[in-house]
């Protein structure tokens, strides 16, 4: 958002004097409010009655004086007058999908806001943040809009405060943290499903007259089946390099809902927020109720250059350290899964420093002594270290770590307890489950209540006990494998439908408390694979658990939707024995984001192992680009026997191309070359092949210098055949 004023913090009023101050261009009795990024433009406008419209959102305009002239362009059916509300109330002319349904104190149902005032704060440089007035003229009741831009990056946050004054309880029936309208001729909706191991699994198709729902109403693990990451196209489906296209999340960890209507008007509703399914809200008098954010960016050059926008956008403002370093790391989950002690440990702490990476993590299967974990039907609840497993404790294992040159690191799963463990005996009311029915599980255990302040100190103190026990501790996994079933507070009493909220709020309070304390330890995002990846979580974490699935050619194809939203350096991506494939394509995927590895190192065959030495060499030279730079995929796995997915950094000397073959049929390989991007074009690049397995060698030749002009306008074939399934190209600028 670009504003012309000079004052910090410009307040703005509908009074004569300060409609003449305004850099927002006003007629009459209307208020245009351009909400600009360097690119883009969302445009605000009240008409005569006040009601706060949403007039424009795309390209912005040179003259920004000409965004008032917007709306009298569109000879669109509205009888309602508010058809593009900036925030639609119901129950009084609205009759579409509302962004906020309320029941006042006195029982009515009704609400109407109009325009009261805005104001603009400049945070720095890059950030500002809009807030808008609304308020009901029959009812003490107000909503603040929030639009919160990043000018370079495009990018805006946009969420609600909605409170009032009334005489008693207001119930928040739908509470909306964003309502966008959309024009264009058409709009293509890409969504996700998934499950288990299936995570992020892309459908894309025209939108059609009515609502199309994104939701989720599992509590915890909210995205397993459903991400509420999505894309919009207007006027066609975009591509990688064309077309208009706006990427969109919900930063929230429970339920979330977006309704995607296209209405009467054959404009496009977008209304993004928690899922109000049996979650009203009551409000009292003067308490605040503060929506989560959407966030979302716009580009008219597709969705790869959205995505990169969305990216350097996650790095700079909401991953804990998205422009530090990360570890890589040996994991023990698929290699011992609860069936290890001290003696298997040494030897996999020894494996760590054999296989040269940084870091050992104990996974699932360390505590629990009444109710030992020895599978996943015991001890969650009980943190104390099993004794028979690990008779000298964490710390011994923290220690000798050290011994080894490596750091340490722990999987937990704080929010969750087993039926079978002294957690549940001691506090049944800390569990969510219903007083009158069977109890329901999945994965055989429950979840704690964290909407009550004594689970969320439980479950900071675990966090927290482990890190005063064991100040070397270097990193923590946090899983989250069960959904909420039978949902049912006995703290939250007569106010059960404030629960799925309140969870949530209770999570980030601990999150919040966790990150005062231990500012940048690396935690890792899981729930049970990627059945918790948002916004709203990742602003505590320094990376996630994209899936369980670690099958890498699954993995090429998701890593490649998920990174349309998150940038590589959040991606754990862990090579296993999942799959058929040899150790170089395992590794070569692996390496598109933050490298770990769940396997055997012993046995590695001795070639094997040489090989991961020089692929953590060729990592630690180009993470600079993977983990900092801008990707750009060159040729989708979808549609392609080969895909090329490649990383640049940011002073375009350094880059990586990585190619697979996705398809197995006679002859499928790359049969042109693949035109690279982000390059300079007057800059000269030498490629060289990497990740060549010992042994063999590259079909591509030695001394190949290209410019950035050649490489981005004829390409480079990689030479990727039944022969050669993964190919890694480096390029550096010769000076
Ligand atoms: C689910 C996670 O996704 C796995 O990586 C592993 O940590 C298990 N939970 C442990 O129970």
């Amino acid at each position: 958002m670009r504003r012309t004023q000079k004052t910090l913090v410009i307040p703005v009023c509908l009074t004569l004097a300060s409609l003449l101050s305004m850099a927002a261009k006003t007629y009459a009795q209307t208020v245009t409010i351009p909400v600009e990024t360097q690119n883009n433009a969302l445009v605000l406008q009240t008409d005569a009655d006040k009601n706060l419209k949403m007039v424009y959102f795309g390209t912005k305009l040179t003259n920004t004086g000409e965004y008032a002239q917007i709306l009298p362009m569109y000879k669109q059916a509205d009888d309602s007058g508010i058809l593009n509300s900036a925030y639609t109330p119901s129950g009084s002319a609205n009759l579409a999908e509302p962004a906020i349904t309320v029941t006042h104190a006195d029982g009515n149902k009704s609400l109407n806001l109009v325009y009261v005032s805005h104001q603009v704060t400049k945070i720095d440089d890059d950030v500002t943040l809009l807030t808008v007035k609304l308020k009901d003229p029959a009812y003490p009741f107000e909503v603040t809009l929030y639009y919160k831009t990043y000018f370079k990056e495009d990018v805006t946050e946009q969420w609600s405060v909605i409170k009032h004054n009334e005489k008693g309880i207001v119930t928040l029936n739908k509470f909306a943290s964003a309502n966008l309208n959309l024009k264009g001729n058409g709009f293509w909706l890409k969504q996700y499903h998934g499950n288990w191991a299936e995570e992020m699994q892309p459908e894309e198709a025209r939108l059609t007259h009515g609502i199309k729902t994104l939701d989720s109403k599992l509590g915890t693990r909210a995205n397993l089946y459903e991400p509420s990451m999505f894309m919009v196209s207007m006027d066609k489906p975009a591509t990688e390099d064309e077309g208009k296209v706006m990427l969109g999340s919900l930063e929230w960890s429970g339920n979330f809902k977006i309704d995607l209507e296209l209405d009467v008007a054959n404009n496009l509703r977008v209304i993004a927020g928690i899922n109000n399914a049996a979650s009203e809200y009551h409000l009292k008098p003067a308490e605040e109720f503060t929506t989560p954010a959407f966030v979302y960016t716009y580009s008219d050059h597709g969705k790869g250059d959205a995505s990169r926008k969305l990216q350097r956008w996650a790095r700079k403002y909401k991953i804990v350290d998205g422009q530090g370093e990360r570890l890589t790391l040996l994991n023990n989950w698929e290699t011992t899964y609860f069936d290890f002690n001290e003696s298997k440990l040494a030897q996999l702490l020894k494996d760590t420093k054999k296989l040269g990476v940084d870091m050992f993590l104990l996974d699932d299967g360390w505590f629990g002594n009444s109710h030992p974990r020895n599978g996943d039907n015991a001890g969650l609840g009980d943190w104390q270290e099993n004794k028979q497993k690990l008779p000298n404790g964490i710390s011994s294992l923290v220690k000798e770590a050290q011994a080894n040159g490596v750091k340490f690191g722990i999987w937990i799963e704080p929010e969750m307890v087993n039926p079978a463990s002294d957690l549940y005996v001691k506090h049944p009311d800390w569990v969510i489950k219903q007083p009158n029915r069977p109890e329901k599980y999945f994965r055989n255990q429950l979840v704690l209540d964290l909407s009550n302040p004594q689970v969320q100190d439980f479950v900071y103190g675990v966090v927290d006990n482990l890190f005063t026990k064991n100040p070397d501790l270097a990193y923590i996994k946090w899983d989250c494998n069960a959904v909420i079933y039978n949902a049912y507070s006995s703290y939250l009493k007569k106010d059960q439908s404030h629960l799925y909220v309140d969870y949530v709020k209770g999570l980030y309070k601990v999150l919040e408390r966790v990150r005062a304390k231990y500012p940048k330890v690396p935690l890792m995002l899981c729930s049970g694979g990627g059945g918790r990846v948002d916004y709203g979580a990742l602003k505590y974490f320094t990376e996630f658990w994209p899936s369980d699935n670690t099958e890498p050619l699954e993995r090429v194809f998701l890593q490649w939707e998920y990174s349309y939203f998150y940038p590589a350096i959040t991606s754990s991506n862990h090579v296993t024995d999942w799959g058929k494939q040899p150790i170089k394509f395992r590794v070569d995927v692996a390496m598109m984001g933050k490298l770990g590895f769940d396997i055997v190192v012993s046995k590695l065959s001795e070639q094997d192992l040489n090989y991961v030495h020089d692929a953590l060499k060729s990592y630690d030279y180009l993470k600079e680009a993977i983990w900092h730079g801008d990707q750009y995929r060159l040729q989708s796995p979808w549609d392609n026997d080969a895909a090329s997915i490649m990383y640049v950094n940011d002073a375009k000397s350094k880059a990586v191309v990585f190619n697979y073959l996705v398809n197995n049929r006679y002859g499928a390989g790359t049969k042109v070359p693949i035109v690279l991007k982000g390059l300079d074009p007057q800059k000269k690049y030498s490629v060289k092949e990497i990740n060549v397995y010992p042994g063999t060698n590259s079909s591509l030749g030695k001394d190949l210098t290209f410019t950035g002009n050649f490489l981005m306008t004829v390409g480079i074939n990689p030479d990727v055949n039944s022969g050669r399934a993964s190919v890694v190209l480096q390029l550096d600028e010769v000076k």
